[in-house]
């Protein structure tokens, strides 16, 4: 990780201890994210009480959601990688895609259970005679799902949505096995989760200013996030945007790798005539060796014009193991970086507002 001297407009003076962070994470988000291994563990059971028979859909698994619901699904088509037997494929949208037919299996993944676009798949999904299943904490989308038959995954409430990640990720894999589109992966996720506590101690609040965590949120202070993934780790830099959008309350992107090598470079040749940007490199042990030699030079290349460049990789063995390493990272990251900034990364304002006034229309 190279981290040059920066002229900061944001700088930082806050050490990052439970009791400065507690100060201004007012709903302790802090607590949720350090939670990450118990709630791999209990989404599996979580799942097994749903009773799901196995239904064998030929045509594969859509997962159907928005924001803080849908990564879920991006991050367990990575998981399953090369291993999935059917396509997998998240929507994001108001609508299925055009290819759904009875033989697809549909999950609507919604925290709330009240998101419009995730509410209008359940319903096109229905009218298409596709296999459905639900995982919410309850709203209409349990409603509808009891009205009609339709297997519910009860999650625990009081997240934010985006905290419930663990929880989304182990119901897409879970039912990704269950209408055979991929293995189980059930011990690779208990494996990951004693992993991801290992990781939590070394990254947390108890541990020191300059570790991994803490570190990095400090070099991201005071510019916009750029994060590049690849493959595996594609998901996981959309990730990182969305939590630093929500939880620090800060623009940021994410691209991907080799993608970003056709366009997205060339932009970084302007980056500081207009602005403070911060390139992210996330690499994974397992990435396509030219995507590796991509990222390596593409790095080099545009680290003039970053205020700081971050090359990380993931840790552990199994696909889920380096997933979850970094998707914890980065959880802590951003939360890290609002405390830094002293907002609260907890209330997400504008999403209410927004999803309040549209009600109105
Ligand atoms: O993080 C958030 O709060 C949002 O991205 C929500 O997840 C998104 O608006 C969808 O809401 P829900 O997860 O309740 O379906």
């Amino acid at each position: 990780m190279s981290i040059p001297a920066t002229e900061d407009t944001e700088t930082n003076t806050v050490e990052l201890s439970r009791e400065t962070i507690a100060r201004v994470d007012i709903s302790d988000q802090l607590s949720d994210v350090l939670a990450l291994p118990e709630h791999l563990r209990d989404a599996l059971w979580r799942v097994e009480s749903a009773i799901m028979q196995g239904w064998d859909t030929s045509a594969g698994l859509v997962v159907a959601g928005m924001g803080g619901s849908a990564i879920g699904g991006a991050l367990a088509r990575a998981a399953l990688g090369d291993h999935a037997s059917r396509p997998i494929f998240v929507t994001r949208a108001y609508g299925l895609p055009p290819w759904t037919t009875p033989d697809t299996m549909v999950l609507c993944a919604s925290y709330s259970g009240n998101t419009e676009e995730t509410l209008a798949c359940y319903e096109s999904a229905g009218a298409l005679g596709a296999q459905r299943v639900v995982v919410t904490t309850g709203g209409r989308l349990a409603e509808m799902a009891r009205a009609d038959g339709v297997p519910v995954i009860p999650l625990p409430g009081g997240f934010q949505p985006r905290a419930a990640v663990a929880y989304m990720t182990v119901a897409a894999l879970e039912v990704a096995a269950l209408c055979g589109a991929g293995p189980r992966l059930t011990s690779e996720i208990d494996v990951a989760a004693s992993h991801a506590e290992q990781l939590v101690a070394e990254w947390g609040p108890d541990a020191n200013e300059g570790s991994l965590a803490k570190e990095i949120a400090a070099s991201l202070l005071g510019s916009i996030p750029v994060i590049a993934g690849a493959g595996l780790t594609a998901p996981i830099a959309y990730r990182w945007k969305t939590q630093i959008n929500e939880n620090a309350k800060l623009p940021a992107f994410a691209h991907e790798l080799p993608e970003l090598d056709h366009n997205e470079i060339i932009g970084w040749e302007g980056a500081e005539s207009v602005g403070r940007f911060a390139a992210v490199f996330l690499d994974d042990s397992d990435a396509h060796p030219r995507v590796k030699a991509r990222m390596e030079l593409t790095e080099k290349l545009i680290a003039d014009h970053a205020t700081a460049s971050l090359h990380l990789e993931t840790r552990g063995q199994t696909a889920i193991e380096r997933i979850f390493s970094l998707v914890l990272l980065g959880d802590l990251v951003s939360l890290y970086l609002a405390v830094l900034r002293g907002v609260d990364p907890g209330p997400v304002e504008m999403i209410e507002r927004l999803k309040s006034e549209l009600a109105q229309r």
